[in-house]
């Protein structure tokens, strides 16, 4: 039985204090929207619907993630449960379940919607999912009997009684499509807010003598972000969970703390991460190797057991073998560096491939850019590039070949060759005393 899934990702961001709309803000460097779309991936899902007042950011934004995902526009926010019947057309008919996420609530684990499910395949026909408040605030309240729901009633219309009750909606729910599409549709409006709630199908599906449950789960995963102190909250939640989650697969973090996460950073296990590292997106990292402190890497693969940093960037399209090293202060972009090859200092090797075993000395810069066009360098395997050297790409060094340092290397060196290009040192015998005496002969008498 398919599960679809209903975002609900109003477009509105008032409270950040920003041109953003909310769901695109990041935490983990993905919008706070893939992160509710990512925690529901497991389903076996037919239609993902993105529902809310959007505007053209946000669509474009949640197509750019998945272009088969429905975007149904609500126009007018006439309150929660009017978003849902706003999916009616795209769901009519395709049977299953459906859940419904918030689109700024990133943190529900994939774990509790699996929950969800187990009480829907033992009978329940709505899920609630709640949690135990430490401060309810403001919170919808869950009235329930044995484990029944038979109510939720939000702040604003609560009574001082009910507002003692801690058990609190976190907004989750997961129900039969056709039963949550007809009692959402059959919602009024006779409240507070003057809103269309979803959470009144919980007594609406209660009078018609149907179950309807709750599920709990931690407070944490129902962290909703609407400010940027929220945000920041989040961003907290989320890299602890991800350095967890890196050490109990096996990464060595020498100051967990001080390391930050990507949504999609991979480490291989035995690899050791020393402080102060950042992954930017699309970092993958294979067992053994180790990134030493302050590096900084994006859109790159480090090998097994090669040796990234201190100080060193890694930037997308940089694609290191097995047992590759990248010393200090060394820059790396778009090149492959076959296994075993050198790079210790003070470099920035761009557009280029590197073959295995290479040994590129202190100080080399592959002239990659002409100022319109980007050029590529191609270094041979077992190649040594003296300190300093200078290659002008488009360029090539074949096997074996080695450059003297300080070279300026404008033309292809051909495997095997010693290319040496700087100007012819001349020693001027006695000059240096001569001079030297000179000028302080001068310093003297100016006093
Ligand atoms: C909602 C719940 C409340 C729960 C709380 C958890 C309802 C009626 N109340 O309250 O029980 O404790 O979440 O955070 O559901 N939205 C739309 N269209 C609308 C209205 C809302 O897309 O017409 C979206 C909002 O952008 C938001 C979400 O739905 O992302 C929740 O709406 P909001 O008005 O914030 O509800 P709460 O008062 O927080
Ligand atoms: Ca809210």
């Amino acid at each position: 039985m398919p599960t679809h899934l209903i975002l609900l990702a109003a477009g509105e961001g008032t409270r950040m204090q920003s041109a953003r709309p909310k769901v695109l803000h990041e935490v983990g460097a993905a919008p706070l929207f893939a992160h509710a779309l990512a925690s529901a991936a497991a389903l076996d899902g037919q239609r993902v619907i993105v529902v809310g007042h959007l505007g053209d950011e946000v669509r474009a934004a949640a197509l750019a993630h998945d272009p088969d995902l429905a975007i149904v526009d609500q126009p007018e926010q006439l309150g929660t449960a009017h978003a849902v019947t706003m999916a009616a057309p795209v769901l009519q008919g395709q049977g299953g379940d459906t859940l419904m996420l918030f689109g700024d609530t990133p943190f529900i684990r994939p774990e509790t919607i699996a929950d969800l499910q187990v009480k829907r395949a033992d009978g329940a026909d709505i899920i609630f999912l709640g949690f135990m408040a430490r401060d309810p605030g403001r919170y919808g309240r869950m009235v329930t009997e044995g484990d029944n729901l038979n109510a939720i009633v939000e702040w604003k219309d609560a009574d001082e009684a009910t507002r003692e009750i801690a058990l609190c909606n976190s907004g989750v729910v997961l129900a039969e499509t056709e039963t949550l599409l007809r009692l959402a549709g059959s919602v009024g409006m006779d409240n507070k807010a003057g809103e269309q709630y979803l959470t009144d199908i919980a007594a609406l599906g209660r009078a018609e003598g149907l179950s309807v449950k709750v599920v709990i789960c931690e407070e944490e995963e129902t962290l909703g972000i609407n400010t940027r102190a929220d945000l920041a909250r989040a961003e907290a939640v989320f890299q602890a969970r991800a350095r967890s989650l890196a050490m109990e697969r096996g990464v060595t973090l020498e100051a967990p703390d001080t390391v930050i996460f990507s949504h999609d950073t991979m480490i291989g296990r035995d690899a050791v991460v020393e402080p102060n590292v950042v992954f930017a997106p699309g970092v993958t990292v294979e067992t053994g190797a180790r990134i030493r402190a302050f590096s900084h890497l994006e859109g790159c693969h480090v090998g097994a057991s090669a040796i990234v940093g201190p100080y060193a960037r890694l930037r997308p399209g940089a694609e290191l073998s097995a047992d590759v090293r990248i010393g200090n202060f060394v820059e790396v972009k778009n090149a492959e560096i076959a296994e075993g090859a050198k790079v210790n200092h003070l470099s920035y090797i761009g557009d280029a491939s590197i073959g295995a075993r290479s040994n590129i000395g202190a100080g080399t810069i592959t002239c990659n850019y002409d100022g319109v066009f980007k050029h590529r360098t191609e270094i041979g395997q077992g190649v040594f590039v003296g300190s300093n050297t200078m290659l002008v790409a488009p360029v090539s060094l074949g096997d074996g070949a080695m450059t003297g340092s300080g070279s300026v290397i404008t033309q292809n060196v051909p495997g095997g060759d010693l290319a040496i290009a700087r100007a012819k040192q001349a020693n001027k015998t006695g000059l240096g005393a001569r001079l030297m005496a000179k000028l302080r002969a001068a310093k003297a008498q100016k006093g």
